[in-house]
């Protein structure tokens, strides 16, 4: 009897084994016959007529809760899904490797493709617009002048200045918006960069010039007197005469052997295929991420560093330690020290990734195009959407929590980490923004302790904090914020 049950246990575990090998077996080859099956369409609703999906996609990134859009059809279709925005019939990627082939792709394969009232205002020759070899001259140009150590020490000099004149005016009876503050600083060192304009009258007018152009980047396309988008057609009109006029300056009085700004670096090259055109357009459109994606970047880190005091207090003990050596070596900073601080650039490292400043690129696809069992037809536009990856479970523990120290034991993958687009278009001026934002920070968290008020990050058309980021600072050398004064700070901002 026994050995009945030993036999009959055995055979029926046997058979147990043999089916789940069975199950194994037809599971995979299903799944690879999938995978090797004509590619398809992706899933997806092209919505109504005309508009599409537009409406509700740009009504979730107003909302609270920005990903509800992408996180509703991730759920229905998957990562890869097709819907109608802004226009045109377009693929959605909120998928790692299929984000990163597009962006690794040549312009024989993907265009930009933006909206019409952006592509007017950057004109057609802007470096986010043109195309093939042109683009990767300039590109290349840019990049080598902005990666140069000439320029890091002059960018460090001129954050240092603005800083110190900014923050030296920073009153204690009074809220400081650390957006407007950052913008400040951030344009006045980037225009020196480009153009070599300093403070003054031209100065001045670019600021007021571009405050009327940049309003404009996301308005209606109709280009009629008293519409938005003719008002900063006509400041971009003006800031080009500023331009051109420094152009023939230089043009006059012989360009300098060694490049003291991108107008020289682009003037410079022989290739005789960069216009005055192309380069007045290119040094307006340079100027959007001194006045944007930086300051908010800046921005964004003292946001989030206010809500997280653990993150604050290591960061600052690591700018203090720094400053205390530099004071005792009586060195300035230069560029390198701010680039030496890991748990600051881990905090940058963080901002990025929560913040997505740039939300995503647009391609058009020239032909069509095969990616992982999608198709992507001919003429369809392809939204890379950066921060459904970027908050995506899969690739980090906790993504809506500010945890810079995640990055200490992680690597910066190119594929699930893209604040800075990827392949031939990665931006250029990504180390400036990383070093431009930690000079902000070390001079900030070392000269002041402040209690911020309660405001909110608003994502749509562009990323910013809803109030500007009012905060009360200060000075370290005086006493902290009594428990009182932090309630009254913070309940001035729920008043509101
Ligand atoms: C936080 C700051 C910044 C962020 C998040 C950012 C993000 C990006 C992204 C995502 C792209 C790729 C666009 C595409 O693939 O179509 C890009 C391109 C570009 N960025 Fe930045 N950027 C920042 C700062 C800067 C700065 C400081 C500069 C210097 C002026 C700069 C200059 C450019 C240029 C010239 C391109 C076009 C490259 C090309 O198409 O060849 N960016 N940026």
């Amino acid at each position: 009897m026994d050995n009945t049950l030993w036999f009959l246990l055995a055979t029926s575990m046997l058979l147990s084994a043999l089916f789940i090998l069975y199950r194994i077996a037809t599971t995979r080859s299903r799944s690879s016959s999938s995978s090797t099956a004509t590619n398809s369409l992706p899933s997806g609703s092209l919505g109504w007529p005309l508009l599409g999906e537009t409406l509700e996609f740009i009504s979730c990134a107003y909302s609270d809760s920005p990903e509800s859009f992408m996180d509703k059809r991730r759920h229905w279709y998957g990562k890869v899904f097709k819907s109608h925005l802004f226009g045109s019939p377009t693929i959605v990627s909120t998928d790692a490797e299929v984000s990163k082939f597009i962006l690794q792709s040549d312009g024989k394969v993907f265009v930009p493709s933006y909206p019409k009232s952006l592509t007017e205002l950057m004109g057609k020759s802007s470096i986010l617009l043109i195309n093939g070899s042109l683009q990767r001259r300039v590109h290349g140009l840019i990049g080598a002048f902005f990666k140069s150590p000439q320029l890091k020490a002059q960018i460090t000099r001129d954050m240092h200045k603005y800083v110190h004149e900014s923050m030296g005016n920073w009153r204690e009876d009074q809220p400081i918006y650390i957006q407007d503050q950052a913008k400040n600083i951030s344009f006045q060192v980037l225009v020196k960069a480009l153009i070599s304009v300093g403070p003054g009258d031209d100065m001045d007018f670019l600021k007021k010039q571009f405050q009327e152009f940049i309003e404009g980047l996301m308005s209606l396309p109709i280009n009629v007197p008293g519409s938005r988008l003719h008002r900063s057609l006509q400041a971009k009109k003006k800031m080009v005469e500023l331009v051109n006029k420094i152009i023939q300056d230089k043009r006059r009085s012989g360009i300098s052997e060694v490049a003291k700004d991108v107008v020289d670096v682009l003037l410079k090259d022989e290739s005789e295929r960069l216009t005055d055109e192309l380069i007045s357009d290119n040094m307006i459109d340079l100027m959007i991420p001194g006045e944007d994606s930086v300051p908010v970047l800046m921005t964004l880190a003292i946001k989030y560093l206010s809500d997280c005091p653990l993150a604050l207090q290591q960061l600052t003990e690591e700018n203090l330690k720094l400053k205390k050596l530099k004071d005792q070596l009586g060195e300035p900073l230069c560029w390198r020290d701010y680039f030496s601080l890991p748990f600051t650039q881990n905090v940058i490292t963080e901002t990025l990734r929560m913040g997505n400043i740039i939300v995503g690129v647009m391609r058009k696809a020239m032909k069509d195009v095969q990616v992982k069992g999608y198709l992507i037809p001919k003429g369809w536009c392809v939204l890379t959407y950066f921060r459904s990856i970027h908050l995506d479970e899969d690739f980090y523990d906790w993504p809506h929590q500010f945890n810079p120290w995640r990055w200490q034991d992680k690597e910066m993958s190119n594929c699930s980490f893209t604040p800075f687009g990827g392949g031939q278009r990665l931006c250029p001026g990504l180390d400036l923004a990383r070093l431009e934002t930690s000079i902000f920070l070390h001079h900030f968290v070392t000269q002041f302790r402040w209690v911020a008020e309660a405001d909110s990050i608003v994502n749509f058309p562009t990323v910013r904090m809803k109030k500007r980021m009012p905060i009360w600072v200060k000075r370290r050398r005086e006493a902290a914020f009594s428990q009182e004064q932090i309630k009254t700070f913070r309940g001035t901002s729920m008043q509101l």
